[in-house]
């Protein structure tokens, strides 16, 4: 009975369009054999891309992120004819279902895990066969189907898009190193996103300059699916297991994280933080891909997934690609009883979590020499790269329209700029209000849903059009931070017409 409701709600909440698994079998076609190139040069490609020069988008900054001359690399294009995209009949992990709840906690487990190398072996179709690790995942020209970027993740300085491959800075992360002490790492990541995806994103990048603002919550096509590669400062001498794993040139800013700081504690201008965190060309070893299918077959209508670098071990692997392995694959966050915190619940985090499949052989393999192997709040799934109060729906789920003092839910209670001190999620001694938190933020939300809460730990947006909850992005935050960062240069714009030239980035971003 509760299955049905939760079904009918499925549907009406998130599904546009159902693919049938019979459907989708086994159709892969090559309907994209003849591409012509999905780089239009629309939006900017990279932070400081000169092909944006004339626009005022980098005046009053140090270049620090273009092609030096005599550079012979790669330049990275941004693949954005998002309208154009071709719907693509093939879905291969539609043959594996983890989601079902009759099976076994084993025949779970080997469910998820084909599920994740078929999803992994459909994102790799195209994009990995140049012959040349630096020449992989250039979505320009791929011949079995198209694969898109999001825009604007450009406009921030500290963030924003490297030229050699599309990068953008992530959290930093300090790794304990047995025997070595504590490093101060950063990751730096690309996302990509299937014809489904992109039909979706296409909504509201349109080609035109300005996007389209979501004015009820977006949804994402059945059948999307986002990969997402993770790269880190870290070396294999710090981590084993980084051994053959593939290596990128990136241009990259100082890899513990670099700060821009005013002596007199002022917020820095976009010119300050180009003077204090220049780039430079340095290697970034993969670390973690992480993917996510919008598969109406899961109780939220998303599949969150990643892998991990395991270069050691899977050093006989061919494809060097493929030499990482599953973590797991979640489908929900195990919600706490009211009177329990997520720290606490389940009892037993190995047996217990129902909502998701985690590999434990992995965990334990990457935690012999390392921090590397946790996860998130009690066991519940994340990467390395990730917080461990957290899981990837639990950050996922806040995923919002900025409103129009350009802010968004924090992507971690902790994060909040109205952070109770001392309160926060994933607490082992809970208050009552971090009892609260945690029934927030380890919630269940549905895919396209407004993450919605007691307005002191979820405040209220404040919408010109006077929405009184937040406007999903449908679990993208890249496409909320997209969003942000259009913003934020649209203010600038006003600014610089009236000769005000100092920049400050006033918004949100999801920074970590
Ligand atoms: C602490 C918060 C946090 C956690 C935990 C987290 N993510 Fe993310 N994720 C982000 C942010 C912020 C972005 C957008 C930044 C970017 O990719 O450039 C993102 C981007 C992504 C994207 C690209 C598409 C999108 O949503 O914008 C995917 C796919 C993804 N994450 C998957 C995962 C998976 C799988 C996990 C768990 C293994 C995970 N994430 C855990 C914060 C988080």
């Amino acid at each position: 009975m509760k299955l049905n409701i939760a079904a009918i709600l499925m549907l009406s909440v998130c599904s546009l369009t159902t693919v049938s698994a019979k459907a989708a079998d086994k159709q892969a076609t090559d309907t994209a054999s003849n591409v012509t190139s999905t780089c239009t040069g629309a939006y900017p490609s990279y932070f400081q891309d000169p092909a944006f020069n004339k626009t005022g988008m980098w005046d009053n900054q140090v270049i620090i992120n273009q092609a030096y001359s005599g550079w012979k690399g790669p330049i990275f294009s941004l693949s954005d004819a998002y309208s154009s995209a071709q719907q693509d009949n093939a879905a291969p992990w539609l043959e594996f279902n983890p989601f079902d709840k009759s099976l076994s906690e084993t025949e779970k487990n080997t469910q998820a895990w084909k599920y994740l190398w078929a999803v992994m072996k459909y994102i790799q179709e195209g994009n990995i066969d140049k012959g040349d690790i630096s020449k992989d995942w250039d979505l320009c020209n791929n011949k079995v189907r198209s694969w898109y970027h999001i825009p604007y993740q450009t406009y921030d300085p500290m963030s924003g898009r490297e030229f050699i491959h599309g990068l953008t800075r992530e959290a930093p992360v300090t790794m304990e190193i047995k025997g070595q002490g504590d490093l101060k790492t950063t990751m730096w990541a690309v996302g990509f996103y299937n014809p489904q995806a992109a039909n979706s994103i296409g909504k509201v990048w349109t080609g035109a300059p300005s996007p389209v603002m979501p004015q009820q919550n977006f949804v994402f096509n059945e059948g999307s699916v986002i990969g997402k590669l993770l790269f880190t400062t870290a070396t294999p001498n710090n981590y084993p297991f980084l051994e053959n794993v593939p290596v990128w040139q990136a241009n990259i800013s100082a890899s513990d994280f670099c700060e821009c700081k005013n002596a007199d504690g002022s917020a820095c201008s976009f010119q300050q933080e180009t003077e204090q965190c220049p780039r430079s060309v340095a290697d970034v070893y993969l670390l973690q891909f992480d993917i996510a299918v919008r598969d109406s077959r899961s109780p939220v209508g998303w599949a969150y997934g990643t892998f991990v670098a395991d270069g050691q071990f899977k050093a006989k692997e061919k494809n060097p690609w493929d030499r990482i392995s599953p973590l797991g694959l979640m489908w929900g966050n195990d919600t706490p009883p009211a009177t329990v915190g997520a720290a606490a619940f389940p009892q037993n985090p190995i047996t217990g979590l129902k909502d998701s499949a985690v590999f434990q052989e992995v965990v334990g393999r990457l935690n012999e020499h390392t921090n590397a192997g946790h996860l998130g709040c009690n066991g519940r799934l994340n990467g390395p790269a990730d917080n461990a109060l957290s899981s990837c729906l639990s950050c996922h789920q806040t995923a919002s329209v900025p409103d129009s003092t350009n802010n968004t839910p924090a992507i971690m209670y902790q994060f909040a700029s109205y952070q109770q001190p001392g309160s926060g999620q994933c607490l082992t001694s809970p208050s009552a209000l971090d009892l609260s938190i945690d029934q927030v933020y380890f919630k269940t939300f549905m895919c396209s849903a407004s993450f919605v809460g007691p307005s002191n730990i979820v405040p209220v947006p404040k919408y010109a059009q006077g929405q009184k909850e937040w406007i999903s992005t449908d679990f993208s935050l890249q496409l909320s931070i997209s969003l942000t960062q259009w913003q934020e240069w649209q203010e600038d714009q006003d600014n610089l017409k009236k000769n005000i030239k100092v920049r400050v980035f006033e918004g949100t971003l999801p920074s970590r």
